[in-house]
């Protein structure tokens, strides 16, 4: 108890005291699995261009700005804004696609949402964001939380000194300014939503909780499970139970001073594939503190060129995904949308998606999980990233890591990708090799990747030799041959070198189409020119020896403000297989074609 006490005044003080925009309270894992509060929406909300509501004339950061929510006491008082009677947008939800004035609006937008609250006494309470792109600086009854950097990755912050019963109000700063320092960095080829993109939630916890766990069958094993469990507000000999009860398994074991529990035991267990998308009920309990969730046990490793799923070797039939609702040109963010992505994934024959090029909702690797899909997750370390400047790495780190502590337990994710497209370069090669220890380090059970380029050896030979492939498990390889290199028939005469002897996933190919827009198969924007590349495209790929899958972009047609070319892409990107009104293109049947025949030959 008494400890207790001293973290909630240490915590307090802080509050008060520093008023410093401080990080994030460690991520509490699978929300899903405990009683929550959605805080979602309609929220008020400010448009602040100029950031009036958090500097003053002199560009100084104001001690009374819109994060206060000042009211006038009385007439002659002045307050230049009030939440209250300010236009609302939904969350979750991009700002883009809600307000058609706001579609093309970077900067930003102050959220508020007031809530009544009766919190137990023997208890704590967080407030967790799914995310917010891209920088987001929260406050409760106008003190400062925290703040946090990175549009697709969740935290959350303890809120108990702060909620009383009656009138909270929660306040956020979104900004979705791009940076060069950023993590991604000022240009992409997506959309730049803004907002609470993903759900809110209060999640009322003991004193003492299960705040972290990581349960993976052990690298190498089918039936031993090994991995942790982390409590907060715990400190030594506090014992935790660990329990499968459809395989009848069960640990029970006991916290060091950290609060922190390696755990370890046998279990006969049904293995999670594409086939067999097995998941089961795992029960955590300790003290009065309880956490459900389901879980699927399966193996994932390379041998050679080999990529072995429950030690057999396996081909990923994939598909690029990017995380834009299919039909409602926004940011996906419910369960529906990512079915819908899914569902029509799988309608392509595919047993594995690239998450497309950040960390997607956890409704999405939730559902990979039930439906059997192999998820590739990938931080948007993207293009041209400040590599010498120790704040940008230590942001893509902490993406990676928060990346890693939401999914960790799912068994559909089989690679973490750490960049795209990333410049050959010695500054490059540190930033990215930091990466991939600092994944190794926290979870030694799945793969690492990358979506690197190639090159010509010479007139008819590709080659992909990135010296970051020594530090990979799994190579991956982005080529626009047919695109942005030739015509489609070029794709016949090349053959591919691979400097190292590991699997390799050609992780984009692609070309642009209109759906509707027919013409002869060399006019491009044509369903019959992708659709000719996509023949041209397989016929060449199938005779890399060393290829183990491939992720084409790009499921369906998507926003990018890199695109402008009129009566066709209209700020599209027209890559998908299918349209941004679900319509198939040609292309799409050649690669469904092409996955079948791959499912009948056992791949
Ligand atoms: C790149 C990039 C994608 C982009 C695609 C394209 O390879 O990784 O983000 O959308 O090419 O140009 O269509």
């Amino acid at each position: 108890m008494k400890t207790q006490l001293c973290a909630l005044v240490a915590l307090l003080l802080l509050f008060v005291t520093t008023g410093q925009a401080q990080q994030p309270a460690p991520l509490i894992t699978n929300l899903e699995g405990r009683q929550t509060i959605d805080l979602n929406g309609p929220w008020q909300t400010i448009v602040d261009p100029y950031e009036t509501g958090y500097y003053d004339y002199r560009y100084l950061p104001s001690p009374n700005g819109y994060f206060k929510n000042t009211k006038p006491k009385s007439p002659s008082d002045l307050v230049e804004y009030d939440f209250d009677t300010s236009p609302q947008l939904n969350v979750p939800g991009d700002w883009n696609s809600q307000d058609q004035k706001l579609l093309l609006y970077e900067g930003t937008i102050w959220y508020k949402k007031s809530f009544d609250y009766h919190k137990n006494e023997q208890s704590r309470l967080f407030v967790y964001f799914g995310a917010a792109n891209y920088l987001a600086d929260v406050y409760l009854n106008g003190q400062k939380l925290g703040q946090h950097e990175g549009g697709f990755t969740p935290f959350n912050f303890e809120i108990t000194p702060l909620v009383r019963e009656k009138d909270n109000f929660l306040i956020v700063k979104v900004d979705n300014k791009r940076r060069r320092d950023a993590v991604p960095t000022l240009n992409t080829d997506w959309w730049n939503y803004g907002g609470l993109t993903r759900d809110v939630s209060l999640v009322e916890v003991p004193n003492t909780f299960i705040q972290d766990y990581f349960l993976q069958l052990k690298k190498g094993s089918m039936d031993e499970i090994a991995g942790w469990v982390k409590l907060s507000g715990a400190r030594a000999g506090k014992s935790i139970s660990i329990e499968i009860p459809e395989a009848n398994a069960k640990q029970v074991v006991t916290t060091d001073a950290s609060g922190y529990a390696p755990v370890s035991f046998k279990a006969k267990l049904n293995l999670w594939s594409p086939g067999n998308p097995k998941l089961y009920q795992v029960k955590l309990t300790s003290g009065s503190d309880a956490v459900n969730d389901r879980i699927g046990f399966r193996s994932i490793d390379t041998r050679g060129t080999d990529i072995l799923l429950n030690g057999k070797p396996i081909f990923l039939r994939g598909i690029s995904i990017h995380e834009e609702s299919p039909l409602r040109a926004g940011r996906a963010f419910s369960e529906d949308d990512a079915r819908q992505l899914l569902t029509w994934a799988k309608e392509l024959g595919c047993n594995f998606v690239r998450l497309a090029h950040y960390p997607h909702n956890e409704h999405m690797t939730r559902l990979a999980d039930e439906m059997g899909v192999m998820v590739w997750s990938e931080i948007p370390v993207y293009w041209t990233i400040l590599w010498d400047n120790p704040e940008t790495f230590a942001n893509a780190r902490n993406q990676l890591a928060e990346n890693i502590t939401r999914d960790k337990n799912k068994a559909s994710i089989i690679l973490w990708s750490v960049a795209n497209e990333t410049p050959v370069g010695e500054a490059r090669l540190k930033f990215l090799k930091g990466l991939i220890d600092h994944a190794r380090m926290m979870d030694s059970t799945r793969l690492l990747t990358a979506a690197n380029e190639r090159h010509y050896a010479d007139a008819t030979t590709q080659m992909i030799d990135d010296p970051l492939g020594e530090y990979l498990d799994v190579l991956g390889c982005n080529e626009y041959v047919g695109w942005y290199d030739g015509v489609p028939e070029k794709a016949d005469g090349l053959t591919w070198k691979v400097a190292q002897n590991k699997p390799l996933i050609i992780s984009e190919f692609g070309a642009d189409a209109l759906f509707g827009n027919h013409g002869d198969k060399a006019a491009r924007f044509t369903e019959e020119y992708q659709k000719d590349l996509y023949e041209h495209q397989i016929a060449m790929l199938r005779k890399i020896p060393t290829l183990r899958g491939m992720s084409p972009w790009i499921l369906t047609d998507f926003r990018s403000p890199r695109r402008p070319l009129p009566r066709i892409q209209e700020f599209y990107n027209r890559k998908g297989l299918i349209s941004n009104r679900g319509a198939r293109k040609q292309a799409f049947y050649v690669l469904q074609n092409f996955y079948r025949e791959l499912e009948k030959e056992g791949k």
